[in-house]
Formats: C-alpha cells, structure tokens, sequence
C-alpha cells in the first residue's frame, strides 16, 4: 500500500508547458490512494483544462477567489484550503510562481493558499535550462527550501524550446516515487519491529471440538495497520478469525493454539522493539485431548482443564528492549485488577477494558478504554471507533519513543 494512500493532496499548478503532465500526475494520486484538490494559476489553463483534472481528480478545480461571472459566487477559501491539505505539491513550478512563493507576492489563489498551508509543500520546477541556471531562479529555490519546502529536482532532456538540458519538471512517476520516498522516511516508527497478537485461541477437545472464545481479533488487526502505516515493520500473530490484512507490510502468522501463539511469540519477540498483546488468550485448556470424537455416552461430561503458558507474563520475564502493552479485560474492581496485571507481568502499560462500559468489549466496532502506565497514571479516554483507539496505543508508542530520544 502506498503511503500516500488515504492522504489528501493539493496540487497546485501554474503555467509552463509540463501542466499538461499534470492530467497523469492526478490519476497517479487517485491510483495510490489519495485524495486530491487541484489550484491552477490562471495562466495554468491555457496548458491543460480544468475539466481535465476535474473529472480526474473527483474535484472541483479551484483557480480564482470567486467567480466573477457568478453573481451568487462563494468565495474560495485559501485558509480552509490550506489547513485541508497533508500534503501541498506545486507542480509545475514556474519561475514565476517560485519567485512570488518565495517572496510572498499574493496575488492569486496558489499563492494565497500556499501561504496559508501548515503541512509540508514540495515543488517541482519547471522551465528552460537558462531560466533553471539563473540566480534569481536559484535564490527562489534556496529560500523556499530555507522556509522548509522540499524541491523535487527537475530533470534533463528535451525542453520545448527545443534546446536540451535541466529543467524539465519531473515525469510524474518520479515525482510521485520522490514523494512517496520522502514521507516514508519521516514515519515516526520507522526501523521499529512490532509484534502484536491478535483473536482468539481454540483449544481442543477432539478432533471436531474445541473451546474458544468470541475475541473477533479486530483490536489487533486494527493496530497492525495503523502501525504499519506509521512506517513500523509488523508481525501480527493472530489466532483464528476471519479478518485479513490489508496493508501489505504486516507480517501475519496465522495460529489456533495458545501454545502456538505462545511458540510464535517466544520465536520473534527477541528481535522487537515494541509487543502489544490484544489477543484472548484461552486461561485454560482441556488436559487430555481425546483422538476420536467423543461420543455422547453419559448423561454429564467431565473435561479436566489445565492453565495454558501466560504469553504476555512470559514475555514480561524476559523484557530487555522491548516497551511491552498489554490488555485487561475485566468486570469488577477495575483499575485495581488491571495495576496487579501491570506489575505482575512486567508491563510498560496497560490497555484496560471494562465490560461495564457500554461500547466496550469484544465482536463491537467501538472500545472504551483506559490507558494506566506502569507508574501507575490513570487515563480513561472517549468511547470510540477501534481503528481511533489504535491510534491512540501507537501515540503511546510513539511518545515512549520521543522521551527515550529526548532523556538520551
Ligand atoms: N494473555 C496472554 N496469555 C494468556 C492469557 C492472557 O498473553 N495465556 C494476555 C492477553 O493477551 C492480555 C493480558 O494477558 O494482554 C490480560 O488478559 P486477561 O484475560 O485480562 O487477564 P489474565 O491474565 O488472563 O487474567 P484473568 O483472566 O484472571 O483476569
């Protein structure tokens, strides 16, 4: 999956010949995922037209602050364009738009909403080899990049004018490949190995029994992708459920067993950075499992249990690197519960469930959490999707990260 996937791109693009790229560069975006909304200089659509890139990009193209003609026109926002936006892409960038970008010379949309943009901006240049060598063009190029624009260099090659050399805006594979490099290398889990379990565990009866539990495995399911997508290298281990993975990154070993999940842990958790145990874990298994299907002979059963291996307290015991999160899930006396977990499994934090919260709990979309860390702070957090409850564990991670570097 692209990184660029579900990210919502704004294009800006002004007038130079390679605008008409600017047609493959939107359907790209869309192919990987993103959302996008295109700005054009007027001098832009005399290259390409705005239907082009709006029936391309899903979007209405937006070029002036009104439209003039339109007695009932609404203004177009530059600031909520702007705050829109993960990413802003000027493409091409002429040497005028460079030079206005650069010395805040507002006087169209792009400009006024590349001034008003919080979120990263890269630009990709475009123009004759002379006009690309020029100081005044590589001042503008150095100051943006001063300002914390990132330039997508341009390339060499045919020029319209004829003449051959640097200048031509990158091909819009390149710039997308640029892009997608770029951000990859900023994902803040980056070289972290993740190891999450996930589901339930069968235990076997006979051949055709077992006991379970209803643990749909979508809590650890959705912090493998969210974890995926903050750039960590992931290993999900996941008893039996229906779910599959979309993030082609994640790692996924397929279990039934407590003592599988429990062997496939033991087998990776050395080399991890971070392990998140969200999977239901059966406490108990039959002790004997019977080789052929038992009959219904008696009137009542009798099936000896004995304790399955704690995956997570195991993994406790050997903590070196690793920053360790558990699960509880627990229906009376709460906090109290979950703090015994913490210390008796050697755990960095806990991620509490009540089943008396309602929206809380398995086979839902929603989860009710409270984080407690191992000194023992208490955070209950809103009722929400589990895809945003996942989020909040990867801060955790994320901010376990920042205080390492910062205290180093
Ligand atoms: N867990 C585990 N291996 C087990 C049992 C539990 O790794 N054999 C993990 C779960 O994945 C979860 C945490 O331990 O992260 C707590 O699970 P929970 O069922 O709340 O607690 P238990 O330790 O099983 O204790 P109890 O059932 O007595 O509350």
């Amino acid at each position: 999956m692209s990184v660029l996937s579900g990210k919502k791109v704004l294009l800006g693009v002004s007038g130079g010949i390679a605008a008409y790229k600017t047609a493959s560069l939107v359907r790209l975006f869309i192919k990987a995922g993103a959302q996008v909304q295109v700005i054009m200089t007027p001098a832009s659509k005399d290259f390409v037209t705005p239907l082009t890139l709006s029936t391309l990009s899903k979007n209405p193209v937006h070029s002036t602050f009104y439209n003039e003609e339109d007695d009932n026109a609404e203004w177009n926002n530059h600031v909520e364009l702007g705050l829109w936006a993960d990413i802003m892409l000027i493409a091409p960038a002429t040497a005028n738009t460079l030079s206005k970008m650069a010395n805040g010379n507002c006087d169209n949309l792009l400009i006024a909403t590349y001034l008003s943009a919080k979120c990263p901006v890269y630009f990709a240049p475009a123009m004759d080899l002379d006009m690309y060598k020029h100081p005044s063009s590589i001042s503008s190029f150095t100051l943006l990049q001063r300002f914390g624009n990132i330039m997508i260099p341009a390339e060499s090659g045919e020029l319209a004018s004829g003449l051959s050399g640097e200048g031509r805006m990158a091909e819009p594979e390149n710039i997308i490949t640029f892009l997608e490099k770029d951000l990859e290398s900023k994902l803040p889990l980056r070289g972290k190995k993740i190891l999450i379990t996930a589901g339930p565990t069968y235990e076997a009866i006979d051949p055709v029994r077992f006991i379970g539990n209803h643990s749909s495995g979508k809590m650890g399911f959705d912090i493998a992708e969210r974890a995926a997508e903050l750039g960590a290298s992931v290993m999900l281990i996941s008893g039996p459920t229906h779910l599959n993975v979309k993030n082609s990154v994640i790692d996924l070993v397929r279990v039934t067993s407590a003592q599988e999940m429990y062997d496939a842990c033991h087998l990776h958790y050395r080399n991890v950075d971070v392990a998140i145990c969200a999977a239901a874990v059966a406490d108990y298994k039959p002790k004997f499992v019977a080789e052929q299907k038992i009959k219904k002979a008696d009137a009542s059963l009798f099936i000896e249990l004995e304790k399955t291996n704690d995956i997570l307290a195991s993994l406790g015991k050997m903590k070196k690197q690793q920053f360790l999160i558990g699960f509880a899930l627990e229906t009376e006396n709460e906090i109290e519960n979950a703090k015994l977990k913490i210390q008796k499994k050697n755990l960095d934090l806990i991620v509490l469930n009540s089943l008396q919260d309602e929206g809380a709990g398995f086979g839902k979309s929603t989860n009710k959490i409270t984080f407690i860390n191992k000194d023992f702070v208490v955070e209950p957090m809103d009722l929400k999707s589990k895809e945003l409850v996942a989020t909040d564990i990867m801060k955790k991670v994320i901010s376990f990260y920042e205080m390492s570097t910062k205290s180093e």
